[in-house]
C-alpha cells in the first residue's frame, strides 16, 4: 500500500497523537475538519441563537442530503437524516404493513435491535421470522434464500457487515433476488458506510440505514435512512408530526413527498452539518481507496494473529473487512481489553446483541474486536500484536 497517504490521514486526525484507536466499529476518531465543523456550528449557536444560525446556514445544512446522495448513488430526495441507524431502521421497518403470517427473511448477521423489533411484531401481529442459513463461508446462503422466497414473503432483511466480525455479506446478490421476486429489501449498512463503496442502485435495496459515528467518521447522534423513490411513494411513516406532514389547516395535513417525511423538526443541526462534512471527506479519499487500505491492514492483523499461541481468529465470510475478531485461550476478552486500554490501545469486546443469530449458531468464547480504519498504521498493528504476544 505505497500509494496511500497515511501521513496526511494521521495529520488530519488529532486523536491519533494520543492513542491507538482500534474501535472504529464502535465510533471512529473524527478528522479535524469534521470536529471543527461541529464545534464551530455549536459556537455559532452559542453566540447567535439556534434558529438564527439555522436560517443563515440553510444551504450548508441542506448539503448533507446532497452529500449522502452522492455517497449512496441516489437522489437527495431519497435521504432522511436520522439520529442513529436504529432510528432509521425502525422508521423504515414500522412503516411496512404486515398481515398475520407475513414472512420476514433474515440473515444470521442481523443486528440485535432489529431482531427485537421483528420479535415485537411476531408477538403483536403474528408475523413470522424465517432465518436464512449461512453458506459454507459464513455469508448468507443465496440458494437457500432463493428457495425460501414465496408468496408469504413480505420483506428481506440483511446486515451487510455485522459489528461482531469481519464478514461482508453479498448485498448486491441478495438485491437481485429481492428485485426479481418484487420483495422489499431492507439493508443495514451501518458498518459498511465509510468502509466500503455502497451503491444503492447497484445493490438494489429499497431501504437502507446507516450511522454517522462509525466508519464515516461523523459525530455521534447522527445517521441516515435511504428510501427508494418507488417505495417512498407508498410508504407512510408509522408516526407523523408537523415536519413530516405540514399542516394545511388546523384540521388537515399533507405528507411530504420526499424521504424527509421520516424526520422530525428538532435534531442536532450541528450533527447534520458535520455529517455532511464527514461524507465529503470520505468521498474525497474515495471509498475504493479506503476499503483497499482497510482491507490491507486487516489482512495484515489477521496474518500476525494467526501464529500466536492460543489465539483464534473468528472472522467468517468469503470477503472480509476491517473488523477483526478473535479470542485467546489464556485470558478472557474483557481482561485483555482492559490490559490493552492501560497501554493506550482501544479495542472492544463483542456483545451478544451484535449478531445474536450467528452467535447462537456458532458459539464461541467472548470475542475481542479490533476494528481498523485507514488512518491506523502498520506500526500500530504490530504494537497490538506485540502486546498480545507479551501478555498471553
Ligand atoms: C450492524 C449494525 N446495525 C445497526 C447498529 C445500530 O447503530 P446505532 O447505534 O447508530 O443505532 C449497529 C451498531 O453497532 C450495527 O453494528
Amino acid at each position: 500500500m505505497t500509494t496511500f497517504d497515511l501521513a496526511r490521514a494521521r495529520r488530519e486526525t488529532r486523536g491519533c497523537e494520543e492513542l491507538i484507536h482500534f474501535n472504529n466499529a464502535g465510533a471512529s476518531l473524527p478528522p479535524a475538519t469534521v470536529a471543527d465543523a461541529l464545534h464551530d456550528y455549536l459556537r455559532d449557536e452559542e453566540l447567535h441563537g439556534g434558529y438564527e444560525v439555522m436560517a443563515r446556514r440553510e444551504a450548508e445544512l441542506a448539503h448533507f442530503y446532497t452529500a449522502a446522495a452522492r455517497l449512496l448513488n441516489c437522489s437527495p430526495t431519497e435521504i432522511a437524516f436520522a439520529e442513529s441507524a436504529t432510528r432509521a431502521w425502525n422508521a423504515a421497518f414500522y412503516a411496512l404493513d404486515f398481515r398475520p403470517g407475513a414472512r420476514i427473511l433474515v440473515g444470521s448477521a442481523e443486528y440485535g435491535s432489529s431482531l427485537v423489533a421483528m420479535l415485537q411484531r411476531v408477538r403483536r401481529e403474528g408475523v413470522e421470522i424465517v432465518e436464512v442459513p449461512d453458506d459454507a463461508h459464513g455469508q448468507v446462503d443465496l440458494a437457500a434464500l432463493e428457495r425460501l422466497i414465496d408468496e408469504r414473503t413480505r420483506l428481506i432483511c440483511l446486515t451487510q457487515v455485522p459489528s461482531g466480525g469481519g464478514l461482508v455479506n453479498p448485498a448486491a446478490a441478495v438485491g437481485q433476488l429481492a428485485r426479481s421476486a418484487g420483495i422489499p429489501y431492507l439493508l443495514d449498512a451501518c458498518q459498511a458506510l465509510g468502509q466500503l463503496p455502497v451503491d444503492v442502485a447497484g445493490i438494489g435495496c429499497d431501504l437502507l440505514c446507516g450511522t454517522g459515528r462509525k466508519f464515516l467518521r461523523g459525530p455521534r447522534g447522527t445517521g441516515l435512512l435511504y428510501i427508494r423513490q418507488s417505495l417512498l411513494e407508498r410508504l407512510e411513516p408509522h408516526e407523523l408530526n408537523h415536519f413530516a406532514a405540514p399542516m394545511l389547516s388546523a384540521r388537515d395535513y399533507r405528507l411530504r413527498d420526499d424521504a424527509r417525511r421520516f424526520e422530525t423538526w428538532e435534531r442536532s443541526y450541528a450533527g447534520q452539518l458535520a455529517l455532511g462534512v464527514a461524507i465529503d471527506y470520505a468521498l474525497a479519499w474515495g471509498l475504493e481507496t479506503i476499503s483497499a487500505r482497510i482491507g490491507h491492514l486487516a489482512a495484515e492483523l489477521r496474518r500476525q494473529l494467526a501464529p500466536l499461541d492460543g489465539v483464534t481468529v473468528a472472522d467468517r465470510g468469503l470477503l472480509q473487512c476491517g473488523i477483526v475478531t478473535f479470542h485467546a485461550r489464556q485470558r478472557p476478552a474483557l481482561e485483555l481489553q482492559r490490559l490493552l486500554a492501560d497501554r493506550g490501545i482501544n479495542v472492544a469486546t463483542v456483545p451478544f446483541s451484535a449478531n445474536p443469530l450467528s452467535s447462537e449458531q456458532h458459539p464461541h468464547p467472548p470475542l475481542l474486536r479490533a476494528s481498523l480504519h485507514y488512518y491506523n498504521s502498520e506500526e500500530e498493528v504490530e504494537r497490538l500484536v506485540g502486546e498480545l504476544r507479551e501478555n498471553l
